[in-house]
């Protein structure tokens, strides 16, 4: 095996030492509920394995995914991981255009028959048999079709892609849908899937996951929408910093008032914490820096299927007492890496 073809080689290149890799894998090992141990086994993986073939596919999405993981401050792991694995094909990140971009697309599932990893952002759209988007001339639906036929793992990034999203919003004018439904329905290929789901989702869920998969050649256990458990175990209401103060039934009664200010809970002014799956309050967003009802603004929903049309944004949930006692909520700080 060639060692410029490893993740040690483009550690190296990108100036990254050893050291400071083992620190990343402490903290993924940490977030994804493993042994201390098995951050060595993490890194040994990672470091010696031939890189991944990874296609990623973007069809009706806002690019806010893909933002999502490449917005840099400093070398973020993130960053390393989608530089490491993403060479293969990537409509918006990808030098190679027209032609070229398709035959690379092709040569890659070729290359790595049975073994690649396909990513998708965005939903695909059923109108007109699919006319109503399309790359290279190919509908979003039969290029799915034709690129996860010999798939090893689906990753499904973002709600659009994992549940429909936005565009399948009321009334859905395209007739989009998600990855899961064309599994379930027949009309793709039914392969392993992992749905990331989130409006954008959060970008140390997705290097976790995908080393998590590189690691151990694995699914880790997922919840009945396909999400991984360890990400998606908990509501964002479970770990927020407002909870103390839900739970001794001080509301703010509008935004920026005296309430708001000091930390009250924004339930009454439409949070949809209580009933939303994710790991927003935990591993929080910006390196650790924030999320929003840390930062006065209530929850969306916006991991949960059919986030759009659940009422308003700011209408109150009539959900009732919330459980949530604020334990088992600490995340490591994700660890920012620096050049030796
Ligand atoms: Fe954009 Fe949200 Fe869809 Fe991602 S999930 S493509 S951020 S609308
Ligand atoms: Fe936090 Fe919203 Fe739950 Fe209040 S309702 S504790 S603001 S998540
Ligand atoms: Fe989305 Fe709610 Fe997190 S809106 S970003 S799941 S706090």
């Amino acid at each position: 095996m060639s060692d410029k073809n490893t993740l040690i080689s483009h550690l190296h290149l990108q100036g990254i030492s050893r050291r400071q890799f083992l620190k990343y894998c402490a903290v993924t090992a940490s977030m994804l509920g493993l042994a201390p141990n098995q951050a060595t086994v993490i890194a040994d993986t990672l470091t010696g394995t031939p890189k991944p073939t990874v296609i990623w596919l973007s069809f009706q999405e806002c690019t806010g995914c893909t933002e999502s993981l490449t917005r840099s401050y400093d070398n973020s792991i993130e960053n390393l991981i989608l530089n490491y694995i993403s060479l293969d094909y990537h409509h918006t990140l990808q030098a190679a255009s027209g032609v070229a971009a398709e035959q690379a697309r092709l040569q890659a599932m070729a290359n790595a028959n049975g073994q690649y990893v396909v990513i998708v952002d965005g939903s695909i759209p059923l109108l007109n048999g699919g006319a109503v988007s399309t790359i290279a001339g190919q509908s979003n639906l039969d290029m799915l079709r034709e690129t996860v036929s010999d798939a090893a793992l689906v990753i499904a990034v973002g709600t659009c892609a994992s549940f429909g999203g936005l565009p399948m919003a009321n009334p859905n004018p395209t007739q989009a849908t998600s990855v899961q439904s064309l599994m379930q329905e027949g009309q793709i290929a039914n392969k392993p899937l992992i749905n990331i789901s989130g409006c954008p989702p959060i970008p140390e869920v997705i290097s976790g996951v995908v080393a998590y998969y590189l690691t151990y050649q694995a699914l880790p256990a997922l919840d009945e929408h396909n999400r991984p458990q360890i990400f998606y175990g908990k509501t964002v209401h479970d770990c927020c910093s407002r909870l103390t103060h839900y739970n001794a039934g001080e509301f703010a009664q509008s935004f920026d008032d005296v309430g708001a200010r000091n930390g009250y809970c924004l339930y009454l002014l439409g949070c949809k914490g209580p009933t939303t799956f994710n790991s927003c309050s935990s591993i929080k967003w910006n390196g650790s820096t924030s999320y929003p009802m840390h930062s006065g603004h209530g929850c969306l929903g916006c991991s949960e299927p059919q986030f759009w049309d659940k009422g308003s944004f700011y209408s109150t949930l009539n959900t009732g007492p919330a459980t949530g006692d604020g334990s088992s909520c600490s995340a490591p700080a994700i660890p920012v890496l620096t050049k030796i």
